[in-house]
Order: structure tokens, then sequence, then C-alpha cells
């Protein structure tokens, strides 16, 4: 059984800290716990009420006769060791510690002595220094973080606070659906490669996505990354890329942010996707979540602008991935539907003047057509069309195709233009407001495939020889 399994499933959770001061951190997080439906039983701490938000207040952890299988640890960081003490008799098995006050500003010893405490019990700590963790499947959401996740298949390690926090929010707005947010701060004791082997047996997550500052055991990382990227892709944000952004993550978690080109071969030897910014992390993470994977390279672009075909083609050869001439019984078809002056090579331009009923049909026959394996969609917004009107071609033609296959949509123009990458996004298909970030995104996927060809064939010889 995963050593994690009682964080994500746990039959009881208490709350150190739980004040009635609706300003206070433990407050937000007990009354998160409550709101977003946690089935299991709920128990705030603290000594100085008999209740808050009408549950039963108890004086410590050790006099709750529940089970209790975590303990968010909300009081100042010289009251931590304490509490993990009377938790630890108690039998509880993980303790999610909020506290700051600990490595990050060199108060080493003072987190030391915290691992070796819960050690003692048997206890896991997440933290210190964290906002909390969610899981959907079990609709508990112990952080002070918005409520009200999407729920999904993507699960979020981040080891930066306040943009964790901020980036939740932004999966909302994004529409990412999420099966695990994980604040893990210092990483004391649990970090990446716990989680991401928890995530690799976990049926809810299909996808993983880590802010990382650093890693202090390297090659557990790649080690565990090369087997869940077997399965499921990885993608990574790594910070402190450059030398001032490694000072900055320094004072930040405490992290050695190390250097970048031994984190990118480390990355590819585990198979992860590295992603430079926020917003390319989650351009790629849609892709990833949301589309089958992809059985070959063999991509189709369709659009109704050259300029935004060759965009496209050159962020796709930057990705290495190279257009070919479009499977001949598709061209057939496809002429049937466009003016003679079309051009039908690779990206097949279906010129300006296409309603969206060309969108429909043509992108109908390449998702249908055996010999293409995935199909990039530009649409520039004209007076012709609208884009939603487009979009909602585009999804009705994927819909009805009756065969899944790995798309990607982009949508260039104004306010309309950004309607319908919400209508799109908003049934999963993924979109985006430019050629580049769709053909980039898409790529993503491709060479999450060819990552993970590579280290299954590895696999394989390793058997064999074995
Ligand atoms: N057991 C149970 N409750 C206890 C307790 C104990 N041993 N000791 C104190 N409490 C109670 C307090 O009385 C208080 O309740 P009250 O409001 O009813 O009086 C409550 O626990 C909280 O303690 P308080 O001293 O008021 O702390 P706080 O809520 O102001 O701050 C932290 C606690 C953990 C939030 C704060 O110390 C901290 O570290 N903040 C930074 C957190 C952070 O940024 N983390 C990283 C995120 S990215």
């Amino acid at each position: 059984m995963n050593s994690l399994k009682d964080l994500f499933h746990p039959r009881g959770i208490a709350v150190v800290g739980a004040s009635k001061d609706p300003t206070k951190i433990g407050h937000i997080i007990l009354k998160n716990i409550v709101e977003y439906g946690y089935k299991g039983g709920i128990y705030p701490v603290n000594p100085t009420v008999s209740e808050v938000m009408g549950l039963k207040s108890y004086p410590a952890v050790s006099t709750i006769s529940d089970k209790v299988d975590v303990v968010v640890v909300s009081v100042p960081n010289v009251k931590v060791l304490d509490v993990i003490d009377d938790a630890g008799k108690a039998g509880v098995k993980h303790a999610v510690v909020i506290a700051s006050g600990f490595k990050e500003v060199g108060n080493i010893e003072l987190e030391n002595e915290l691992v070796r405490r819960a050690r003692r019990y048997g206890m896991r700590v997440l933290g210190p220094n964290i906002f909390g963790y969610v899981y959907t499947p079990e609709r508990l959401n112990a952080t002070f973080g918005p409520r009200d996740v999407i729920p999904g298949n993507v699960a979020f390690i981040t080891q930066s606070g306040a943009l964790g926090i901020a980036l939740m929010g932004s999966t909302i707005l994004e529409g990412i659906g999420i099966s695990a947010i994980v604040s893990v701060g210092n990483k004391s004791d649990i970090d990446d490669a716990d989680l991401l082997e928890f995530f690799d047996e976990d049926p809810n997550t299909s996808v993983v996505l880590i802010y990382m500052e650093g890693v202090s055991d390297g090659k557990r990382f790649v080690n565990v990354a090369s087997k869940i990227s077997m399965r499921k892709p990885v993608v990574v944000i790594k910070s402190g890329r450059t030398e001032a952004g490694a000072r900055a993550a320094a004072s930040h978690t405490g992290s050695l942010a190390g250097n970048v080109l031994l984190y990118e071969t480390a990355f590819k030897q585990g198979g992860v996707l590295s992603a430079k910014s926020v917003e390319e992390a989650f351009d790629f993470v849609k892709t990833l979540s949301w589309n089958p994977l992809p059985h070959g390279e063999r991509v189709v672009v369709i659009t109704n602008g050259g300029g935004a075909g060759v965009q496209a083609s050159d962020t796709l050869a930057d990705d290495g991935i190279h257009l070919e001439k479009p499977p001949q019984d598709f061209v057939e078809e496809v002429k049937k539907i466009v003016p003679p002056f079309a051009s039908l090579a690779n990206p097949v331009d279906l010129t300006g003047m296409a309603p969206e009923d060309w969108y429909y049909r043509s992108v109908k026959l390449a998702v249908q057509n055996p010999e293409i394996d995935a199909v990039l969609i530009l649409y520039c917004h004209t007076a012709l069309t609208s884009p939603v009107g487009v979009a909602k071609a585009v999804s009705k033609a994927i819909e009805e195709a009756g065969v899944s296959k790995p798309v990607s949509v982009a949508i260039i123009g104004g306010m309309e233009a950004y309607e319908a990458i919400r209508y799109l996004t908003s049934i999963r298909i993924p979109a985006y407001p430019t050629p580049e970030r769709a053909a980039h995104a898409l790529a993503a996927q491709l060479k999450y495939r060819r990552y993970r060809e590579y280290l299954m064939k590895k696999e394989h010889l390793i058997n064999k020889s074995s």
C-alpha cells in the first residue's frame, strides 16, 4: 500500500489552530474543509473555545476518540513540536504543517527536529511553510486558497505557496480540472518523488504538473519520474533557471535551484516535459489531459489564413515535428469543399472565405482519416464568420467523427475569439489565442509520446537482460 494513501483518503482530519476569527488561517482551512464537502470526520482543535462553526472543538488531538489520520497544524512555529508529540501519540499518520519560520529563514534545527519527532511516531510530514492540500475525489480542500476547485484529472504539486494559491485560482479560470493540489513548501519529509509514486497509482490522476524550485534527491526523482512517465505525463515548471532566480529560490523555500543544464538533462532522462512559464505549462496540461495519446506524429494543419499556417509550421518544426503531405484520399475529399485556388499541401488552407461548414467538413474528414494522427485547427477571425460559430462547427465535427484523436485549436482575434476559446475549453477541447501556442501545446503531446516510447523500450531491454 502506498504510504500516502491515508493522507489523500483520511478517515478523519483535525485542524489544530482552528480559530473562530474568520481572518485566521486555521479558520479559513476549516471553513474550506467543511464547505467543499469533505465527508469524513472534521475536528477543530483549539483549547480556548468549545466550538467553531458549529463543530465541537477539542483541547488537543489526543482527546478526540474517533479515528484521525491527518492533522493540519496552523499554530505558530514554536508550538508545532508539541502538537506533533500529541498527535503522534494519538496515532495520527500525517501532519500537514502550515506554519512558516523553519528552514526558509534559517531555522534548520527546528525543521530537523520536526521530522525527527514525527518519525518517532511513524508520522509523515507535509510542509512546513505550505498552504495545505486538495484531493477532489474525497471533496477535501484543506487549504487557505480558493474553495471551488474544479474536479478533474490533473494533480498539481507546488513548492511555492502564494503563487500556488494564485495558480489554484487560475485553474478555475482556465477550466483545468484538478484531482489534487499539494503545497510542498520546504519538503522536509514528503517530496515530489513520494507524491509522484502516489499519483502513479492514483486512478483519479492522469497528468501531473509540478512547480519546482529544487529537489534534494535528484536521482530518486528521475527514477520515480521515469516510472510514472510510462503511464502518465509529468510537466515541470522549474524556476530559478537564472542566477537571480536561483538566489530568490534559496531565500524562498531554502532550495538549492542548481545548474539549469543538470535539471534539463535529468528531466529528459525521467521523461518529464519541461515548461519555462506558467502559461506554457497550463497550455501543455490542456492537450495532455483532454486529448488521447497520439498513435504517431502525422499532423495535419487546417487553417483559413496562410500566415497562421506558417507560424504554426515554424513552431512545430522548432519542436521537431515536420509536416508531411496529407493523405491523398483526404485531399480529394477536401477538394470537393474548397475553391480551386485553395492550397491543399500541409497546412491545408481553406482560404479566407471559409465558412463554418468548411471547417466542420474538413475537420471531420481529418479526424476520421486513419493516416492522420493529430489535427491542428487554426482560425483567424474574419467578418464572414463568427468565432463561436467556427468553434461549434469544430466541436460538432470532433464529436461526430466517432474517433478520438488529439486536436488543438487556435482562435485568433479579439473579444469574440476569446469567447470561442472559453466555449471550447468548457467542453475540454484545447484552444488557444495564437497559432504558436496551439502548435506548441500539441507538440508537447507528441514529445511526451516519444519520451514514453523511449522509456518503455528501455524498460523492456532491462527486463530482457535481467
Ligand atoms: N493547540 C490548538 N490551538 C492552539 C494552540 C495549540 N497548541 N496554540 C494556540 N492555539 C490557537 C490560538 O489560541 C488561536 O486561536 P484563537 O484565535 O481562538 O485564539 C489559533 O490556535 C491560532 O493561533 P495564533 O497564535 O493566533 O496563530 P495565527 O493563526 O495568527 O498564525 C500561522 C498561525 C501558522 C498561520 C502563522 O504562525 C504562520 O506561520 N503564518 C504563515 C503561514 C504561511 O504563510 N504558510 C505558507 C503558505 S504559502
